[in-house]
């Protein structure tokens, strides 16, 4: 599987905002925000373009927009932090939606909500998460957008952990991960280390 971890020093200073403790719910949103724009630019890097005719002021040129614009699928609750900035970068996309909680004694993705388009084939999938731990929850909406004849799918996620990569690639899945980090591991209660802590609960509060 590819993935893509970016290496920018603007990225790692909004990455460390999102790990400092001391950051508030509010400080929490806004360095997600602004640090999912900086990985939905690399996620978009190598996306074929289509070229058009435009005309400037002056004359007429060429310009160029996305040939296909990828279905950008927040995952409920944390990916929601990140789709708002995705879609104004990517105004043209349509959105989706996966919602999951994580039973916090097997671990397991416990599905809520499931808001896809009927057929995917021959759409590119953006998944927006910022974590990804055991990569259960993401192996899952994998499994759904597979289902649905997805193809080509990119897991957009701030943290990740080496056993949540080693995940996506053993279930074969169409996938790549871009990423801002790949941590050391996961704790005894399944989160990333060092991680950030629960994304969810530091953005909207304890469920
Ligand atoms: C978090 C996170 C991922 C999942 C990652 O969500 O946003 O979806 O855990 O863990 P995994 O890789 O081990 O499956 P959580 O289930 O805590 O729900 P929330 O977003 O509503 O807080
Ligand atoms: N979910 C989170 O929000 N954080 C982790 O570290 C692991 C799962």
């Amino acid at each position: 599987m590819d993935s893509l971890v970016v290496d920018h020093p603007l990225a790692a200073s909004l990455l460390t905002v999102l790990r400092d403790e001391r950051s508030d719910n509010a400080a929490f949103r806004h360095a997600l925000r602004r640090l999912t724009q900086m990985l939905i630019y690399e996620a978009v890097r190598d996306a074929p373009i289509e070229e058009f005719e435009v005309r400037t002021p002056v004359a007429a040129t060429t310009g160029v927009r996305l040939r296909q614009p990828p279905l950008l699928v927040p995952v409920l609750r944390a990916g929601l932090g990140m789709v708002e900035q995705a879609h104004a970068l990517i105004p043209q996309a349509q959105v989706g939606f996966v919602g999951l909680a994580r039973d916090e004694k097997t671990f397991e993705p416990v599905p809520y909500l499931e808001s896809l388009p009927e057929d995917l084939s021959g759409l590119p999938v953006f998944v927006l998460d910022p974590m990804l731990a055991t990569g259960g929850s993401m192996v899952h909406t994998l499994d759904m957008l597979v289902a649905r004849g997805a193809t080509d799918i990119t897991a957009v996620c701030v943290v990740a952990a080496p056993q949540g990569v080693e995940a996506l690639a053993a279930s074969e899945h169409p996938v790549r991960l871009v990423t801002a980090s790949i941590d050391e591991g996961l704790n005894d209660a399944k989160y990333i280390v060092p991680g950030l802590g629960d994304a969810g609960d530091r953005q909207f509060g304890p469920r």
